[in-house]
């Protein structure tokens, strides 16, 4: 028997495999796809204090061995999605994340504190990096002093424990690590998307209306995985890898490289089953290789 649980100091996960947001619904679309009981957590697409109806199409495109995206962050609103959640956890024990969006930090809070208050949500996440909503600005996780500002504001509003999602185009990622972790954040979890963009040659015209788009899947692991490596050196709350993650030996590289669980999000939509097909290869690898347990193998890549 191996045991792939994990633990982020203040939950136990099952296992290290999360959806990440924005590529797994409300988490009651796959309800049809599988037990949702197997995910060691699930993120659902980021929310915001009301309706949005997100970016103009084209919302993605496909790149080699990537995807583009400029979705914009539709929702239906903390209301609404509070009934959802209510739903969700009656189908599913599994922890349920919330993505917590804003346009300004008093949004943010307020959101926040809605989720804070519902016991059957388990964890925040907060989504200071999405790359699609201010066209050419920056957002909170590009900037020291805004994500440090943040965190802490929501760390004195909130009881919950607060995962904060980083940025990858940032020039250092160390020095945002360390400002979430200062401000309070329990965790961080990266990369949110890389800013990419695509052009038609037909027309002429970039593909997306926001001309910059996030691309995420299998061609950007590398780069996360060196950001991950990175934020791991500099912090001492754990870290969730996120980035082009397709595979139980993908998971085994991140947690090797000193994450303590993934979130995995392209694939999913390719692939709707693949958080079954990767938690059955992470247990048939750590057989294989022998290894028992997680910590076994957590941040020991051998430098
Ligand atoms: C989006 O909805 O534009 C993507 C969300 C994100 O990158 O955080």
């Amino acid at each position: 028997m191996v045991d792939l649980s994990t633990d982020l100091g203040f939950i136990k996960l099952k296992n290290p495999v999360i959806t990440a947001s924005g590529t797994f619904g409300y988490g009651e679309e796959f309800q049809d796809f599988f037990n949702l009981d197997i995910l060691g957590a699930f993120v659902l697409k980021g929310i915001y204090k009301n309706p949005r109806s997100g970016n103009p199409p084209p919302r993605i495109h496909e790149t080699a061995s990537g995807l583009l995206n400029s979705i914009g962050l539709p929702g239906p609103g903390a209301k609404e999605l509070q009934k959802i959640v209510k739903r969700i956890h009656r189908l599913t024990k599994t922890p349920i994340i919330i993505n917590v969006c804003g346009d300004t930090d008093e949004e943010y809070i307020e959101v926040a504190e809605i989720f804070d208050k519902m016991d059957e949500v388990t964890m925040l996440e907060l989504n200071i990096s999405c790359p699609n909503i201010k066209r050419g600005g920056k957002c909170p996780a590009q900037d020291e002093k805004h994500t440090y500002k943040l965190v802490n504001q929501i760390k004195h509003n909130t009881s919950k424990p607060l995962i904060v999602k980083l940025s990858p185009n940032v020039n250092d990622i160390s020095s945002i690590a360390i400002s979430a972790e200062q401000a309070g954040a329990d965790c961080i979890s990266l990369v949110n998307t890389f800013l990419g963009m695509a052009v038609d040659l037909d027309s002429k015209r970039p593909v997306f209306k926001n001309l910059f788009a996030g691309l995420s899947g299998p061609a950007i692991k590398p780069l996360a995985l060196k950001l991950v490596w990175e934020a791991v050196q500099s912090v001492h709350i754990p870290v969730i890898g996120i980035g082009g993650i397709t595979s139980g030996r993908d998971v085994l590289e991140f947690i090797l490289t000193g994450a303590s669980a993934v979130q995995i999000g392209t694939i999913n939509i390719v692939e709707p089953k693949a958080s079954v097909r990767i938690i059955k290869e992470i247990e048939d690898i750590m057989k294989k290789l022998n290894i028992k347990n997680l910590d076994e193998i957590k941040g020991k890549l051998k430098i």
